[in-house]
């Protein structure tokens, strides 16, 4: 049997004592915060071209194997455990089931409902979050599930996938209602196993919460662990809750930050975007002589493809500021271009250890699958490039 909790502990502690790697979010450093504390890696990170830290920020792996060359301890001691691995590429075709499911979420699905195909099998099956459904009607189609029920808020969703299964002659029930809210036992009871792919952190934390007392199988793929939590959340399992170490929303977030998506031009507007946001704030830190960071909302990327002025004078709106179009912007953006450099060597840093973060994440679910009488499994179920969520969890009830 897995010793999760020991495993936990054991990571906990590894994560405690190395926090000073990733509690530092990199967008808010002016200066390196390890140039003290560990000067050998603030010396490598300095030493990198701007080609290598670009080469290293497309894969978190890349950056954890470089920081293990640097900090060899501190990886070692944080590579204690790995979930069980069932992520070989595999490529599943269309048959006219998955007619209407974007490529992509077809695979993710096929990957998953492998996961069940090593549980005994039932016959019925409920999904939780499940959107349209997709998921309940490739389950009812492959493995024999007889009553299969979804559970989605939102309304349309539910619409579509009542007519979608209806077209396909399989028999779903919908239920269209908010799983962040107690779902009767009469709902819960009408399945043996629950599932969910992609469910967000307070929906997957709430689901395991109702169907432990009652699934015989539980299969879940968590997601977006910030998201819908309570102000007071806490860790699940007993064994988390005895250990210090606490994430707040910021931390739940790590896991999901990738750096390099898109091709050249999204990677160019991220730049722009980023020294921009920058060189604004430090021009409105200078003007106002408030040194306390201030946020900007969301920007719609079109405006990075503007001028400069009038990124300035959509930021400083938002401020209640005015910008002064015959300032000239260029020692600002020199600024933001220096910050903007260095935050992408501090992000190397905590790309290399985001997927302990997440381990010990899921590692208090399978904790407390384990306290609630579940045998469990923690398993890598599909490649990353099929999606960067493909931890998965797979109880089965002693
Ligand atoms: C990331 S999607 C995953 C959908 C589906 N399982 C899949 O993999 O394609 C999350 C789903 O959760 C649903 N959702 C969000 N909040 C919810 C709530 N409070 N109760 C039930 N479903 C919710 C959303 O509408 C969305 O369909």
């Amino acid at each position: 049997m897995a010793n999760f909790d020991n495993t936990m502990q054991a990571l906990g502690t590894a994560l405690h004592k190395c926090r000073h790697l990733w509690q530092p979010e990199p967008f808010h450093q002016t200066s390196s915060p390890w140039i003290n504390s560990e000067p050998e890696l603030h010396a490598a990170l300095m030493a990198l071209s701007h080609a290598e830290v670009h080469d290293l920020l497309q894969d978190s792996q890349r950056c954890t194997a470089w920081l293990e060359e640097i900090l060899p301890s501190t990886i070692n001691a944080l590579n204690i455990w790995q979930p069980t691995l069932q992520s070989e590429q595999k490529h599943f075709g269309q048959p006219s089931i998955a007619n209407g499911i974007p490529g992509r979420k077809w695979q993710q699905i096929n990957y998953f409902s492998l996961l069940i195909d090593g549980l005994p099998p039932r016959m019925s099956n409920m999904d939780w979050c499940s959107g349209k459904g997709y998921l309940s009607t490739t389950l009812a189609w492959h493995h024999g599930v007889v009553f299969s029920h979804c559970l989605e808020l939102d309304k349309k969703l539910c619409h579509i996938g009542k007519e979608r299964a209806y077209d396909l002659e399989i028999d779903i029930d919908y239920h269209c209602l908010d799983v962040l809210k107690p779902i009767p036992d009469t709902i819960i009871t009408q399945a043996d196993r629950h599932t969910a792919l992609h469910a967000c952190g307070g929906l997957h934390r709430s689901m395991l919460k109702q169907v432990t007392q009652h699934a015989e199988q539980i299969v879940l793929s968590p997601c977006c662990y910030h998201l819908y939590n309570t102000p007071d959340a806490n860790w699940l399992s007993e064994t988390g809750r005895q250990l210090s170490l606490t994430f707040d929303r910021l931390t739940l977030r790590i896991p999901l930050l990738e750096t390099v998506t898109g091709g050249e031009r999204a990677q160019r507007l991220r730049e722009t975007e980023i020294i921009w946001r920058r060189a604004y704030e430090s021009w409105r830190q200078a003007f106002t002589q408030e040194f306390e960071y201030r946020t900007l909302a969301s920007a719609p990327k079109s405006l990075f493809t503007q001028k400069v002025h009038d990124f300035f004078a959509w930021a400083a709106d938002q401020h209640g500021l005015k910008w002064d179009r015959t300032i000239d912007p260029e020692p600002y953006l020199n600024k933001g271009k220096h910050q903007f450099e260095l935050s992408e060597r501090l992000e190397i840093v905590r790309q290399g250890v985001k997927r302990f973060l997440e381990y010990y994440i899921v590692l208090d679910l399978a904790c407390y699958l384990l306290e609630q009488n579940y045998q469990v499994d923690v398993i890598e179920f599909c490649p990353k490039q099929t999606t960067p969520r493909n931890l998965a969890l797979v109880a089965q009830r002693y």
